[in-house]
């Protein structure tokens, strides 16, 4: 039987969407494989958020040509958003690609690929308002047995004017409640120790179900918390404008709900968030992020920013940095604004601060959130946390780690811990992005 492996770039979604796409080609008699060299079909799941993943996306199809002259008969698809964003372009520029396939449309890929095995070429980019992939039990692929990826919802119609996303994606749309819960019961009784629930915004999940009773995202979050107080529950991503004290409440309310909320700023000046679309101004964020600290005082909060935005001013990136020095966030994803194909800005607006520019004022964020991170951790030296052991410390075998509910990463000695089961670590020591500590018998 032919075998398939699958490469994945991008966000959490997509890597929740290869593990859709690896049960669905294995229901079909496909098998994995995790040596390229055996493989029949490689499958690239793609990214199309910053102009740089697609250049990686190219850059890897270039190399793959190599392996191509050794194995003749091996065929390469494009999956996820940059399939949808480029559809049949894909195979009019890139020769060795035989099959794109959009991220709604992965259930066709069994009939894809006879036709391709048979010398086709072809691509399948429909968009749907309702695959939700409810019935398809994820088959997950590197993962670690502890931690999973639940997604529940798809799409995205924000239309930031920055993002590719609602092109790329679709109408937003949330999954069957019961199936959701299914999955976390599922990996649960399998062993797995967290969920986290993914959607581009999850806290605008809804669902109404058959007699009419609307799911919203605090009550769904309180059912998954529910399936056991030994399962970890996370969440991303949250958008400002929909984060609701209800939400809050139902965190407070279960210890195994994680203190970690992800709350993308974008920019701390109004003008550039209201030429982004974001749908909130400075002052609003800065009202969540307080209902985040009163409610869950011990909560991490992390977020993504965009540096170089469309006339971004010296004075507004200044902003950007003041937001940073008032919320003292945990971690950040910085970016270089990257103007992308169809969105509002590339449309309407001007992509006029120059390179240099976007360079040095991601640098300075950069610059600063090292800095807070590193008091930030310096912070949490003497305190003791619960932390789920995901496995070996890559720096040494004698070390293992794991996160507490912060989603901060713990290294400590390895004793006769073992991945999978919870231990109280005491932090003793930290780096920027790492506590180093020590088992304690308790908390
Ligand atoms: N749905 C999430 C984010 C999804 S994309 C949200 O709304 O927050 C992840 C991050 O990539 C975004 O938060 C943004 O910071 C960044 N991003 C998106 N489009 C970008 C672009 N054109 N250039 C640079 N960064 C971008
Ligand atoms: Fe993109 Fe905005 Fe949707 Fe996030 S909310 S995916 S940034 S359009
Ligand atoms: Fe990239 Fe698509 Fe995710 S553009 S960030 S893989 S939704």
């Amino acid at each position: 039987m032919s075998s398939i492996y699958i490469e994945t770039y991008g966000c959490q979604m997509n890597f929740a969407d290869s593990e859709v796409v690896n049960s669905i080609l294995g229901k079909e008699g496909y098998t994995t494989t995790k040596d390229i060299n055996l493989a029949d079909y490689i499958l690239i799941n793609t990214c199309a958020i910053r102009d740089n993943a697609e250049q990686r996306i190219r850059k890897r199809l270039h190399e793959l040509k190599a392996l191509q002259r050794q194995h003749p008969q091996l065929r390469i698809g494009i999956l996820g958003c940059m399939a949808e964003r480029l559809k049949t372009q894909l195979l009019e520029e890139e020769d060795n690609v035989s099959f794109v396939v959009g991220p709604d449309a992965y259930r066709k890929l069994p009939t894809i690929l006879q036709l391709v095995q048979k010398g086709e070429k072809t691509a399948e980019t429909e968009l749907s308002t309702e695959e939700t992939y409810s019935d398809i039990q994820p088959v997950r692929i590197d993962g670690n047995g502890i931690s999973a990826y639940i997604s529940i919802m798809r799409g995205c119609q924000n239309f930031c004017a920055y993002c590719v996303v609602p092109y790329t994606r679709g109408r937003e749309r949330s999954r069957d409640p019961h199936s959701i819960i299914e999955d976390a019961q599922m990996l649960f009784s399998q062993g797995y120790k967290e969920v986290t629930l993914l959607g581009q915004n999850v806290n605008s999940y809804r669902f109404t179900e058959a007699d009419g009773t609307l799911v919203g995202f605090p009550e769904l979050m309180e059912r998954v918390a529910q399936v056991s107080p030994l399962l970890r529950v996370r969440f991303a991503t949250s958008h400002p404008k929909d984060l609701s004290d209800e939400l809050l409440q139902v965190m407070a309310k279960y210890p195994n709900i994680c203190r970690c909320i992800h709350l993308p700023v974008q920019s701390g000046n109004d003008r550039m968030l209201k030429l982004m679309n974001r749908h909130y101004t400075t002052e609003w964020y800065l009202n969540r992020i307080d209902a985040i600290r009163r409610y869950l005082p011990d909560c991490s909060i992390t977020t993504d920013v965009i540096a170089g935005f469309c006339s971004e001013t010296e004075e507004e990136h200044q902003d950007t940095l003041a937001m940073f020095r008032t919320v003292r966030y945990d971690y950040a994803y910085m970016f270089k604004f990257s103007l992308r194909p169809n969105t509002y800005a590339e449309k309407h607006l001007h992509d006029d601060v120059p390179e240099e520019v976007k360079t040095r004022r991601l640098e300075e964020i950069i610059k600063l959130q090292g800095e807070i991170a590193l008091e930030n951790n310096q912070k949490e030296i003497g305190r003791v946390y619960e932390v789920l052991v995901e496995g070996t410390s890559h720096r040494s075998k004698e070390q293992l780690f794991g996160r507490n509910s912060q989603n901060k990463v713990i290294v400590f000695d390895r004793g006769n811990h073992q991945p999978g089961t919870y231990v109280n670590v005491k932090v003793t020591n930290c780096t920027a992005a790492t506590l180093i500590g020590e088992v304690v018998e308790q908390a």
